[in-house]
């Protein structure tokens, strides 16, 4: 082999991927900003999200690429250096490098909910982290072949995507399917976000004011069609009436009706959840729940809803209608939280930071947001979610240590 076009090519792949792929991913990202009412709009039309959130979701997109490929620079050119003396019995005749290298393909599955953030945030670490990825048309000037999108059914396409030899990881957010990924996929390392059933336990110290406007923002922003939704509030009996009462005169001031128009609750995404959601609120009809406003529906439209009264025998837990379970002790609160199957995040409210800390560590979720609803962002913090929430951690560090591999050298003296 040539010595010296093997060092040219070495030095060219060392001293161009992450720096190149870097300045792509900001160009990337300032074409996105540029063109953020365009986009907007097409977020707006094909999945009602509201116009201004469609608008915050692109900014908040660009923001994430940017600092994604700052990320990536920083920790990718750091490597580590191990000698063997340091481990018991042994001289120092051995000396180990080790730096992050790239995966492959990474095969990128976005849910209908944040179909920009979703995508970039697998996108952008799969790109800096120097893989390719299967997704997305190729845009601001990426090299041919880098990013591609496939698109059909999942039930024609699913399979073999996931099941493909080329793929070399999975990045997938979305709901049980991911499930059935993970048990297909070959031994490629796994990022699933599947969904959650956050919790919101409200101690009696609580700041009620507070817990109302979160518990709108959290259970009814972008219609409750949320992962990380607050499902269910789990309120100490002595607070119960009263934050009820809040919530309430705040509910009655959302406005419902087109995303156009920028209203706080806007249809939800296809009918079959409409009619999920009609089958769960008249399960707790029959069940004897106490209906704080009167159901409503046209089409995939259905009026924001609280529910009091629920007992965990209810099916009841699901968006745009918010479930308030009363509860008489704290252990009750982490007690209903723990028995959910899912894990993704939870929060509490309560002015006594000793007692939130314990709760937070009491609660079988992968983030508690203490005194706040829950929320993936900002975008480079961890975010993963317990039992059958997910596997792999997500935020953007994570994400670009998750989409490499360790690769070692290990010098052997004399
Ligand atoms: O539903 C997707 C999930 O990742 C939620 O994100 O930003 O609304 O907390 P966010």
């Amino acid at each position: 082999m040539d010595q010296r076009m093997n060092k040219e090519k070495v030095k060219d792949l060392a001293s161009q991927l992450y720096a190149a792929i870097a300045e792509l991913l900001h160009k990337a990202a300032a074409l996105l900003k540029e063109h953020k009412a365009p986009i907007a709009e097409c977020l707006v039309k094909e999945i009602a999200k509201p116009a201004k959130d469609s608008v915050t979701e692109i900014v908040r997109s660009g923001d994430l690429v940017s600092y994604c490929a700052e990320e990536g620079v920083r920790i990718l050119g750091e490597g580590k250096f191990l000698v063997f003396d340091s481990f018991p019995g042994n001289e120092r005749t051995k000396y180990c490098l080790t730096s992050k290298i790239p995966l492959g393909v990474v095969l990128a599955i976005p849910p209908f909910n944040y179909p920009v953030n979703l995508a970039v945030s697998k996108i952008a670490p799969a790109i800096i982290a120097g893989n390719s990825l299967v997704l997305k048309p190729n845009s601001a000037g990426f090299p041919k072949g880098l990013t591609s999108c496939i698109t059909g059914k999942g039930s024609e396409i699913g399979d073999f995507l996931t099941m493909h030899p080329g793929v070399n990881c999975i990045s997938f957010t979305g709901g049980d399917t991911g499930v059935a990924i993970s048990k297909k996929a070959g031994m490629v390392p796994l990022q699933m976000e599947l969904g959650g059933k956050d919790a919101c336990i409200v101690l009696e110290d609580a700041d009620l004011d507070l817990v109302a406007a979160n518990i709108i923002k959290g259970g009814f922003s972008y219609s409750g069609q949320r992962c990380t939704a607050v499902k269910v509030v789990l309120a100490m009996e002595s607070i119960a009436d009263s934050l009820v009462e809040k919530v309430n005169a705040k509910v009655a001031k959302l406005t419902v009706g087109p995303p156009e128009e920028n209203c706080d609750i806007t249809p939800v995404v296809t009918e079959s959840s409409a009619n999920f959601i009609e089958g769960l609120v008249m399960h707790a009809k029959k069940k004897g729940a106490t209906f704080c406003q009167e159901y409503k529906r046209d089409g995939n439209l259905i009026w924001p809803l609280l529910l009091d009264n629920i007992r965990p025998d209810m099916r009841i837990a699901w968006e745009p209608v918010l479930p308030v379970i009363r509860i008489n002790t704290v252990e009750e609160g982490i007690h209903h939280c723990n028995a959910s199957n899912f894990g993704l995040q939870g929060c509490v409210f309560t002015r006594d930071s000793n007692k939130a800390i314990l709760i937070s560590d009491a609660m079988e979720s992968g983030t508690i947001q203490i005194n706040s609803a829950p929320a993936r962002g900002p975008d480079h913090f961890p975010f993963q979610g317990l039992k059958d929430s997910g596997i792999g951690s997500q935020g953007v560090t994570n994400s670009i240590n998750l989409m490499t591999k360790v690769k070692t050298t290990v010098i052997n003296l004399p």
